[in-house]
């Protein structure tokens, strides 16, 4: 690849630039309230790839969100590079804990950017990295250096469970027919620890529902007589952990994949300070599954948690009252050979079986998708580890995520096509957080190793 740093020194600023307009957009997948910019976002990246140098893009209905999809065809005998990314955001609440609005983007140096960062919702997850492989396919096909055909398949529903994806790859298998699928939606260990994503969890995410007495009563009058659901359910998912941290779900751990000792320790070799870990969160000590290092709880572990729970007096003051329902979100994170499908049951049988007769519960399931894990000995992880090593100086580490991208499984399965994962973010980015930020070094870092990746896997390919 030619002049990648001249090509990225004359138009960083229109790249910084142009993401920034992007991030304006509030693109926010889960609230109907922004339906109108969810749609506009498609339009802004139709035109965003038709400049890049497509030679067509379309705006793809579905029930939902639209897909929006692009190509550039250069040779039917070369390999093709899938690009998936999504242009929908996470709600940006709690908006007062935003140092700059979620959606007037802000560029500011940091300890961890002394470059700078720019402050957005969607600036990391994922408007940011996925506007990288859109500014390097600008760069390749403006200076005649495009090695192979790409297609680029960017959703507007990825944060709310991908619903519609399935149906669209399953119907349009061969207009998406690839070699090999290329995400950067996760992130990286550090700026001078470049890291290759691995594994993805899986996710099963449920609400439950809680009802006791058929309408909120005076705690006094009633208090102590009649169930109050806030307290049952406070019990319910008490009970599903142990006092080592297992989750009590009979059969959960059932599929579970055992690592390996060799394995394991050549997790434990990956870069990690536990110091470092506690000091940025801001906790006196860390907690979790007994047996099990900070690194593997996260990544190869499966989980349990609470992400809302919510019942009775919410409001300013006090109001003594027994609510006649209480409610909590759970998800619950899955590794290799966990079915999402199974463990949703599995959490739904054994939830019913543990609540007392004074109550109802009702399980209603949300969405999920299984985990993945990709082998290191294929030409597209070579080729990915080589343009890192090019850009980086460094080979990066392979490293299995916490993270979820469901549809990732479902590609390897319509499409039978690897995924490689080149995530430019860093976990202190704070995705789904107040004041999400991405490097403006992380980002055009990736500007310049996607061309690499796109160079070498087709070299490699054709060896
Ligand atoms: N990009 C993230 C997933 C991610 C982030 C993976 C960092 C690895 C490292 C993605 O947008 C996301 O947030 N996924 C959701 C699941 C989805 C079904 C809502 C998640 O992991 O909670
Ligand atoms: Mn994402
Ligand atoms: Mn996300």
């Amino acid at each position: 690849m030619q002049n990648v740093q001249e090509y990225l020194s004359k138009n960083k600023d229109r790249f910084i630039e142009e993401l920034i307009e992007l991030l304006k957009i509030p693109s926010i997948s889960a609230d109907s309230a922004f339906s109108q910019d969810v749609i506009d976002t498609a339009e802004a990246i139709k035109s965003a790839l038709e400049r890049a140098g497509c030679d067509t893009v379309e705006i793809c209905e579905t029930n939902g969100y639209p897909i929006v999809y692009g190509e550039k065809i250069i040779n039917s005998n070369l390999p093709t590079v899938l690009v998936y990314g999504h242009y929908d955001v996470q709600p940006p609440d709690p908006m007062d804990l935003w140092n700059s609005p979620p959606f007037e983007p802000e560029i500011r140096k940091t300890e961890t950017h002394p470059e700078g960062a720019i402050y957005a919702r969607g600036a990391c997850d994922d408007k940011g990295q996925m506007y990288m492989h859109v500014k390097a396919f600008e760069f390749m096909v403006k200076t005649q250096q495009l090695p192979c055909n790409v297609k680029f398949m960017i959703e507007g529903e990825e944060e709310v469970g991908s619903k519609n994806l399935g149906e669209f790859v399953a119907l349009n298998k061969e207009k998406l027919a690839n070699d090999v699928i290329l995400i950067s939606d996760t992130g990286m260990i550090a700026n001078d620890i470049p890291s290759i994503t691995t594994g993805l969890r899986g996710l099963s995410y449920v609400e439950v529902e809680v009802t006791g007495p058929n309408r909120d009563l005076h705690s006094g009058l009633y208090g102590g007589a009649v169930a109050n659901p806030n307290n049952i359910l406070a019990k319910m998912i008490a009970s599903l952990h142990d006092e080592n941290n297992h989750i009590t779900i009979p059969g959960f751990y059932d599929k579970v994949e055992e690592l390996s000792k060799e394995e394991r320790n050549q997790m434990a070799e990956a870069p990690f300070s536990l110091e470092r870990y506690k000091k940025a969160l801001d906790i006196n000590d860390v907690h979790g599954e007994e047996g099990y290092l900070t690194n593997e709880r996260n990544a190869i572990r499966p989980t349990l948690d609470v992400n809302g729970m919510w019942g009775g007096y919410t409001g300013e003051g006090a109001k003594t009252v027994i609510p006649s329902k209480a409610f909590a979100k759970i998800s619950m994170r899955l590794v290799p050979n966990q079915d999402w499908q199974e463990i949703t049951e599995l959490f739904q049988k054994h939830f019913e079986s543990i609540a007392p007769k004074s109550v109802t519960v009702k399980v209603k399931p949300h969405h999920g998708g299984q985990g993945y894990v990709t082998p290191i000995d294929t030409v597209a992880y070579q080729a990915a580890s080589k343009a890192y090593e090019t850009t980086f100086g460094k080979t990066p580490i392979p490293q299995r995520s916490g993270g979820s991208i469901p549809i990732v499984s479902l590609f390897e399965r319509e499409l039978e096509s690897k995924t490689i994962l080149m995530g430019f973010g860093l976990d202190s980015d704070a995705i789904h957080s107040p004041n999400e930020h991405f490097g403006v070094w992380n980002y055009l870092k990736g500007i310049e190793t996607i061309p690499y990746f796109y160079q070498y896997f087709t070299e490699m390919s054709s060896s």
